[in-house]
């Protein structure tokens, strides 16, 4: 059968680059936009490397942490239902990491006998790997297509495929996107899905700041160490020589643009210098780099951003505590 001979190439995985559909800056450039000048700011895609996807993945596993369980009770809970009410051909999903909550709509096409393709879209090609081996061990039935690149270079040249598709994308990673931005993303997503496919997005509420708070300063240093990582990854591909321990993590709530902030903070007066850009950085105790944030959205604003982007809402699912939404809409 197609599948198994599809299935039997799939024991190498390998993942294909989606090309850029515009031209985004490199990294040398991009850094050389944001951090010499101020506000001194890096992009949060720069977080995940394999040591940086693996800390994201141990901070989902911290009691502070709440999104991550949350999400995944809800999907365990109307997982068949949103796999009922999509019957998908393939699951497009957008910044996949190691896909664990996603297994929840696997188990669901299980029980419901809905066999598809798997196409994860992520930045770390590690993580695609390493849990497309996973997967493939686990649901025999997957077939697996794993695509490397990034969503910020646009979604055109995803890989067409006959069908439905459900275009997944969870965690409240849309929170990491500047409101603007991701208003344009959402409205990307519809530009590219075809009419009668559906979009599942995961998006943190707003709550109690102590709640937020504790869940970006968890007591094990997890988050602190996923914050600090992404010095480690420009020394490395940029050529500089931060020194890790005179940075410090911050992670705060904005309750005006009802998001949290997370911050490296200058713990001395130093010099930093990044050779591949050929320039010298001053620090003085206190100088912040913005490295990430969270938006958090009210139940209102999520549908209004999804009818704004044109989506029409099938359903929008969340926890008894109000923490977490998971909203499935069509086009
Ligand atoms: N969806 C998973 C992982 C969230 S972490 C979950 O809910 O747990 C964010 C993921 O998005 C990481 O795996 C990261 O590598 C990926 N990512 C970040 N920026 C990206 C970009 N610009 N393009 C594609 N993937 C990106
Ligand atoms: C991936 N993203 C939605 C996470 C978040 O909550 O914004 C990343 C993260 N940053 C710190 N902790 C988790």
């Amino acid at each position: 059968m197609q599948i198994s001979n599809y299935k039997t190439q799939q024991e190498k995985i390998l993942c294909t680059t989606v090309m850029p559909t515009r031209k985004i800056p490199d990294m040398v450039e991009d850094i050389r936009e944001s951090l010499l000048k101020k506000p001194r700011a890096l992009s949060p895609k720069y977080f995940y490397d394999q040591r940086g996807s693996s800390l994201f993945d141990q901070i989902c596993s911290t009691p502070e942490y709440y999104p991550t369980r949350t999400e995944n009770k809800i999907l365990s809970r109307y997982g068949v239902d949103i796999i009922n009410k999509t019957s998908p051909d393939q699951i497009l999903e957008l910044g996949s990491g190691y896909s664990t909550k996603t297994r929840r709509l696997f188990d669901a096409c299980q029980q419901t006998s809905n066999e598809c393709i798997y196409a994860p879209l992520d930045v770390c090609e590690e993580v695609l790997i390493e849990s497309a081996k996973r997967l493939s061990d686990e649901y025999d039935w997957l077939v697996l297509n794993p695509l490397l690149g990034d969503y910020h270079a646009g979604l055109g040249n995803l890989p067409a495929s006959h069908g439905t598709h459900l275009f997944v994308f969870l965690g409240s990673t849309i929170g990491n996107f500047e409101q603007e931005d991701a208003l344009e993303f959402i409205k990307e997503v519809y530009k590219t899905m075809c009419y009668g496919d559906h979009l599942l997005i995961g998006v943190d509420r707003v709550k109690d700041d102590d709640v937020l708070h504790d869940a970006y300063n968890d007591a094990q240093g997890i988050t602190a160490a996923f914050n600090l990582n992404m010095l480690h990854v420009l020394n490395r591909e940029l050529n500089a020589d931060f020194n890790i321990d005179k940075f410090t993590h911050s992670a705060t709530f904005n309750a005006d643009k009802e998001r949290i902030e997370m911050r490296l903070i200058s713990k001395a007066e130093q010099y930093v210098n990044i050779n591949d850009l050929n320039e010298s950085i001053q620090f003085n105790l206190g100088d912040d780099i913005l490295t990430e944030v969270s938006q958090k959205y009210t139940y209102q604003g999520i549908e209004e951003m999804l009818k704004q982007a044109n989506f029409t809402i099938t359903d929008h699912y969340e926890d008894e505590n109000a923490y977490f939404s998971l909203v499935l809409v069509s086009k």
